[in-house]
């Protein structure tokens, strides 16, 4: 990674009108939250996406999903946001309405950032939902505790509020980083290995430019203008500085 090509994006985010920035989840580990796909501390590393990540593994072992979301939840309510979603929110704050973020990431750390308006497409493992459409009965007064908490009355399970593997993701959120990234000038791509879709398809969306910033190669560096070899938290103070 050049100093010039840094040169070249800090020029190209002070010119454009509208910024997205698409993040998946290395821009959580410099706070501490493993990404998906790493060979040595990826959460997929000692279980396939199929056997915990979809509505099928959670019906056949409700409390091992529940658990193992459990465990993360409190991980992830432990750690901070680190110096990358700073600097997102504070530009944010700067300018209003010029950038905004689609994440992939279910740990909340940009909106405790500070970031607002952000489009969790993938949803928030802090929340729960119903598994099953919520009959009468299914009232937050009825919620047993257990692992996972069920309805006294009927049973119904709860289940993490993110987007399992075969669902679609929330419509609104999805329309609107479409048309965020359709009508933006630069598409920054911070921390994701770009194989997941459609978020993936969004660095693709637009007619502005694309950077990607990952120490990684990714799916989505033959769309990049610049591929940024660094992390976010590093690099995106000096990208988004003014
Ligand atoms: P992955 O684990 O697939 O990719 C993480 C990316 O972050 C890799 O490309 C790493 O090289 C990069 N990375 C690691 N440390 C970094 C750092 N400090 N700064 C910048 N980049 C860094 O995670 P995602 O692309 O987010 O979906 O995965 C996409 C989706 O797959 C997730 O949202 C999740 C998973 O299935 C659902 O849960 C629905």
């Amino acid at each position: 990674m050049g100093e010039r090509d840094v040169a070249a994006v800090k020029t190209w985010v002070r010119d454009a009108r509208r910024i997205v920035l698409l993040t998946g989840a290395g821009m959580s580990a410099e706070s501490g939250v493993p990404t998906f796909r790493d060979a040595q501390s990826g959460l997929w590393t000692n279980f396939r996406p199929e056997e915990l990540a979809t509505e099928d593994a959670f019906r056949a072992r409700p409390r091992f999903v529940w658990d193992w979301y459990a465990a993360r939840r409190v991980g992830m309510a432990t750690v901070q946001p680190n110096a990358g979603h700073r600097a997102v929110a504070a530009f944010q704050q700067r300018h209003p309405g010029r950038l905004t973020v689609v994440t992939q990431n279910v740990d909340g750390l940009h909106q405790r950032a500070g970031s607002a308006g952000v489009l969790a497409l993938h949803g928030n493992i802090a929340e729960d939902k119903w598994l099953d459409r919520p009959r009468a009965c299914c009232t937050a007064e009825n919620v047993q505790d257990g692992h996972p908490p069920r309805c006294a009355a009927c049973g119904n399970l709860r289940r993490p509020a993110v987007v399992w593997f075969g669902e679609l993701l929330p419509a609104a959120a999805l329309v609107e980083a479409e048309e965020a990234a359709s009508g933006s000038d630069l598409v920054l791509v911070v921390g994701t290995s770009g194989r997941v879709y459609p978020a993936a398809g969004l660095a693709r969306a637009t007619r502005g430019r694309v950077v990607v910033v990952n120490p990684e190669p990714t799916a989505l560096d033959d769309v990049a203008d610049v591929v940024l070899a660094g992390t976010s938290a590093m690099l995106l103070p000096r990208l988004l500085e003014d």
